[in-house]
């Protein structure tokens, strides 16, 4: 038999097995022989119940936020780097490791009742994410929330204009929107922004290769806006979250900001901040029947799928899948 020192050793490997050198991290606990190598201070208790995957500009701050009135619900601490979102399975942040994604994660107050989730709004249209969630937290429950993507492109376009984006200000929606391939590569990542998440049928399925559609549940963007009461208590069932709270105790309609708000114990409201739910102008009509070809594919097979999940079709599927003017 022959050997080699380990750092030699190590290269000769990824050499033979070059497929590999891409890490794939699964939960330590989940196999003996892997949970006797954890160190005893180590726990493999401090991993999400439950993720929600976005996608952005659906309302999944506000969400977030609706989650952590919970007593029995924790997020993640937030992420100094990246808008408060951990982004681990999307980004290089993967490649830091298990130790470091487990340390945004609060001990559990009572082990058997906390649920611990986190909120990367990305993770919905990443190519990698379902395979790589999947792998670590199997049991993980997934939590999508879908809006009419034409709505979403807007919103994700002024997002980035109120972010000073300089792309976004020195071009109109519609030219975002329309932009050819001899666009300037700013403007072709911009579009694609805008778009690609909107894209839902094409992700679910790649959800769907991984998660069974029982763990993934589905939220209407719209519902959460104007009933997050009811939105609340089907995802408090769907999550087995004890106990069952009345968010009609804690969530306040505030007519100055528009949306529902949190109400703290001191009986204080808090509203999400400036760049959420801000207004903006609305779309104008050819770029709507734009957006309403571009989608129609798409959310035909989007209506299909949502068959496999306890869901409705919503509103904007079913007057978006009418013949187009
Ligand atoms: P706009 O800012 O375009 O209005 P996300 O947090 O996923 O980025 O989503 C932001 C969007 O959440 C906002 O988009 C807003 O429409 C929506 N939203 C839904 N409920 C909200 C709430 N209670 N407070 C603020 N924004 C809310």
């Amino acid at each position: 038999l022959l050997s080699l020192p380990p750092v030699e050793l190590g290269f000769k490997y990824f050499e033979m097995f070059p497929q590999e050198k891409e890490p794939i991290w699964t939960n330590p606990c989940d196999y003996y022989r892997h949970k006797e190598l954890w160190p005893v201070n180590k726990t493999c208790d401090r991993l999400p119940n439950f993720i929600i995957v976005g996608p952005q500009k659906t309302g999944t701050t506000a969400l977030y936020s609706f989650l952590n009135r919970h007593s029995s619900v924790k997020s993640n601490k937030p992420s100094p780097k990246s808008f408060e979102e951990i982004q681990f399975f999307n980004t290089n942040n993967y490649y830091l490791g298990l130790d470091w994604y487990m340390d945004f994660f609060p001990q559990r107050s009572k082990p058997n009742e906390t649920l611990l989730f986190e909120k990367s709004a990305n993770y919905f249209d990443s190519e990698v994410v379902p395979k790589r969630v999947a792998a670590l937290v199997p049991r993980a429950k997934i939590v999508i929330i879908l809006m009419n993507p034409i709505k979403r492109a807007h919103s994700w376009y002024y997002h980035m204009r109120y972010h000073k984006d300089p792309t976004a200000l020195n071009t109109s929606f519609h030219d975002v929107i329309t932009a050819n391939e001899y666009a300037p590569a700013k403007v072709k990542r911009l579009q694609m922004r805008c778009l690609s998440p909107g894209l839902y049928a094409q992700h679910l399925v790649r959800w769907l290769d991984y998660f069974p559609a029982k763990q993934i549940h589905i939220i209407h963007s719209d519902e959460l806006k104007n009933d997050p009461v009811s939105v609340m208590e089907s995802l408090q069932k769907f999550l087995h979250v004890e106990p069952l709270i009345n968010y009609a105790r804690y969530l306040r309609y505030d007519p100055g900001k528009g949306f529902y708000c949190v109400v703290q114990d001191s009986g204080q409201m808090e509203c999400l901040g400036k760049s959420k739910g801000h207004r903006y102008p609305p779309m104008d009509k050819a770029t709507e029947r734009y957006l309403r070809r571009y989608y129609k594919k798409n959310n035909t097979n989007l209506s299909k799928l949502l068959s496999s999940f306890n869901t409705e079709v919503p509103e904007w599927l079913r007057q978006d899948l009418k013949e187009i003017p």
